[in-house]
């Protein structure tokens, strides 16, 4: 037997790179590999598995976090692309054990079921009204629009949005009156 044909070739050091992050307030150095997302590097290898991945594609909101005040869909940034970056996951919205004011009123105005995709909706509800954009109750179902809820959560996510946010609630659909844990017809 030919014995080269036979030795696999020795295999390739693969490269990793040093990534700075303050996550939640707390400073964190990671070796990464290039192509590891945020998302992976947050859930994977920071252990805050708050985050959670949804579709891996952009399109359903629940990996949402903050990056200096922005909320940006985790699965789409490389985390060597954030070094440097102050990050806030869904586990550094409370003030100890006193919880976010949007985590209050999720759960007074019954915003989720399952609640695969309440971490992402709190951080973009956060990152929205950072954003100063939301006016209306319309506003907020607009600019809350990348976030996808399949247990049709979203009256109680637009209430606990728009109380926090101090809007006139559902001026906007006066007829459909919303009753928490109910889902309009
Ligand atoms: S997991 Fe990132 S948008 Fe769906
Ligand atoms: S609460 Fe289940 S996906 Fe939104």
């Amino acid at each position: 037997m030919d014995d080269h044909l036979t030795t696999a070739p020795p295999a390739a050091a693969i490269s990793t790179y040093p990534v700075s992050l303050r996550i939640n307030g707390q400073q964190h150095r990671f070796e990464v590999e290039a192509w590891v997302t945020l998302l992976d590097l947050l859930r994977e290898r920071a252990g805050l598995t708050g985050s959670k991945k949804g579709c891996d594609h952009g399109q359903c909101g629940a990996c949402t976090v903050l990056v200096g005040g922005k909320r940006i869909n985790s699965c789409l940034t490389l985390a060597v692309m954030q070094n440097g970056k102050d990050i806030t996951t869904v586990e550094g919205l409370a003030d100890g054990t006193r919880l976010h004011p949007l985590q209050q009123a999720f759960i007074e105005h019954d915003a989720f079921q399952c609640g695969y995709c309440t971490p992402g909706q709190l951080c973009s509800a956060v990152g929205l009204m950072n954003e100063g954009q939301a006016g209306t109750v319309a506003d907020v179902r607009e600019l809350m629009s990348g976030n996808v809820c399949r247990c049709g959560a979203y009256p109680g996510i637009v209430a606990a949005v728009t109380e926090v946010m101090g809007l006139p609630e559902r001026k906007d659909n006066p007829d459909r009156p919303y009753l928490p844990g109910t889902v309009p017809a």
